[in-house]
């Protein structure tokens, strides 16, 4: 990768500036910053590997090198969109699940911000809100996807199984091709955030729904049916006939391993 072809395979899309990095720490740190420092709507920060990728709450996010994409875009919502803006991580979710079904691939999205084939985790998602003293201003949407088969982390470093996109559809792809088919779709469902239309897109992509599941909080678990989603994309349980609504925050969900 470098930065020419980058902008030259993206400059059909409205991205106001591309920065590309062989190698930093995290693409979501650079974007903030360079968020807080002022700027616009459109910016992307790619990187080719980082040495210190994030998931939630700093765990860890593995990106090899000429294996993997890292980016990440900063968005500047609305007034109407920060009333939703726990709909930024479904947004890159559903962004990538689009993009791989492109490839004809059948992903499934694990609530709220996961992307799965096979049951196995392709891509992680880490939307973080930029404040303006007690505003906000900002929202940084860091996506990590394995592309190549050198991009799985060894299973002992993970908490859920995780896999691919060449190994899963069998076949070379494209990184910079996948990149600017994600940007696209992240841009065009960004459009619709706040419609009915896109939490429906989103559901019918998620994994486990109608399922017994646990969540894992940090409070301890709770095991129940995986019932619906809340138009902010809350997840809700029903546990002996009550209902719970759980908001993503620092949450977990697996399928009940009986
Ligand atoms: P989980 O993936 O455990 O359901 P999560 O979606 O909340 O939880 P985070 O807690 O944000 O994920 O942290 C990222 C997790 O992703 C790490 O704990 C690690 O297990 C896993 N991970 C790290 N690098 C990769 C990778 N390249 N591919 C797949 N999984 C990874
Ligand atoms: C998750 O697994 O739940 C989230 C992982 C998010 C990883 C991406 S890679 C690009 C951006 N930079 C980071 O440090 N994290 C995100």
């Amino acid at each position: 990768m470098d930065v020419e072809t980058i902008r030259a395979r993206l400059s059909a899309l409205p991205i106001s500036e591309i920065q590309y990095l062989p190698e930093t720490y995290s693409t979501n740190d650079d974007a903030m910053a360079w968020a807080q420092a002022g700027a616009p709507e459109g910016v992307v920060v790619i990187a080719d590997k980082q040495l210190k990728g994030r998931g939630r709450l700093g765990r860890m996010w593995v990106t090899q090198p000429g294996t993997s994409l890292a980016f990440s875009m900063i968005f500047r919502p609305t007034l109407e969109e920060i009333e939703k803006l726990s709909l930024f991580s479904p947004l890159g979710a559903l962004a990538v699940a689009v993009a791989l079904e492109d490839l004809g691939l059948s992903p499934e999205i694990k609530w709220p911000n996961d992307v799965l084939l096979s049951r196995k985790k392709v891509c992680g998602v880490l939307a973080e809100t930029v404040w303006m003293g007690s505003h906000i201003n900002g929202v940084v949407l860091g996506i990590g996807i394995n592309v190549a088969t050198g991009s799985v982390p060894d299973s002992n470093v993970l908490l859920f199984p995780a896999t691919c996109v060449e190994s899963e559809l069998g076949k070379p792809v494209d990184r910079l091709l996948l990149l600017e088919s994600v940007l696209r779709h992240l841009i065009e469902w960004r459009k619709q955030i706040r419609t009915e239309r896109f939490i429906e897109e989103w559901k019918k992509r998620l994994a486990f729904l109608g399922e017994k599941v646990t969540v894992q909080k940090p409070d301890g678990e709770i095991t129940g049916w995986f019932q619906d989603v809340d138009e902010h994309g809350a997840l809700v349980l029903s546990v002996e006939e009550q209902y719970h609504t759980i908001l993503a925050g620092d949450v977990k969900l697996r399928p009940l391993e009986e």
